[in-house]
């Protein structure tokens, strides 16, 4: 099991994010990543198609000799989590919008949350909401429109802009001093967000503390790898593969990139 995969699947590039703060936390371990960006975006998907396809995505990683899956986005993750983990055998990290951290930080006591409308319909998040912001105010703002774009790999088109602008500006309005990220293809967007809600405003995303949660699991059921060789790391989209290579050019361990029919 030691030298088996870590397995990631979101509906599109967005979970690379993750991917990435997962390989420099642990560069020994070996990684296969699938883009499900054909049925992108999950977050316009009622809740019983996103976890049909978190099913679909699972069984297709185990078959591939997965030892842990990082549910690397957050619809996925507040709709199938619960199911996956009673179902199958593996280790399953998720990832969910860090209101706690936010909230605990806030100083204002009012924070922005940017997430996608499965998301933010989620139960689990109405849990996770209710237990941290008792005296917070919370604007929650779905992200409509924003994954499709960056799946074009419009990062810095100016139809990404006026969304923002749109979705961001009503927030500062309420004085929040956090600004959530709920999905994981917004940390692509941080230079345009950070633009329109300015330096009074902190951005949180998720991606070390996924990191970190994944060094711990791997650690607790003696899974972290043996293996001294130099790591490598398979990409599969079943959408072009030309955005994804884009969003990893910054990426300097070995990857393969492919297009599968999954
Ligand atoms: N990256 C996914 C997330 O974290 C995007 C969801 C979507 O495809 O709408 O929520």
């Amino acid at each position: 099991m030691k030298n088996e995969l870590i397995g990631l699947f979101d509906s599109g590039i967005g979970g690379t994010s993750i991917w990435k703060e997962v390989v420099k936390l642990l560069p020994n371990e070996n990684t296969i990543y699938l883009a499900d960006s054909k049925n992108a975006p999950y977050g316009e998907k009622s809740s019983e198609e996103i976890l049909a396809l978190s099913i679909k995505n699972t069984e297709y990683l185990i078959s591939k000799g997965c030892k842990l899956i990082i549910v690397a986005c957050n619809t996925a993750t507040t709709n199938a989590i619960d199911y996956l983990r009673k179902n199958y055998t593996i280790p399953f990290i998720g990832i969910e919008p860090a209101i706690k951290p936010a909230a605990l930080l806030s100083k204002t006591g009012a924070i922005g949350i940017l997430a996608t409308k499965g998301t933010l319909s989620s139960k689990l998040f109405e849990k996770t909401t209710k237990k941290y912001t008792k005296n917070i105010t919370t604007i929650e703002q779905d992200g409509e429109g924003l994954v499709p774009l960056i799946e074009e790999g419009k990062l810095n088109s100016p139809e990404i802009s006026t969304l923002l602008s749109t979705y961001l500006k009503p927030m500062l309005q309420f004085n929040i001093d956090h600004l959530v990220l709920g999905c994981t293809h917004y940390p692509y967007l941080i230079p345009q967000i950070k633009k329109i809600v300015g330096e009074n405003v902190t951005i949180i995303d998720s991606g070390e503390a996924v990191a970190k949660q994944t060094k711990a699991v791997l650690e607790k059921y003696s899974l972290l790898s043996a293996s001294s060789a130099k790591s490598f790391h398979q990409f599969y989209t079943n959408s072009e593969t030309t955005v994804l290579k884009e969003i990893l050019n910054d990426v300097s361990v070995a990857f393969t990139v492919e297009k599968l029919d999954f």
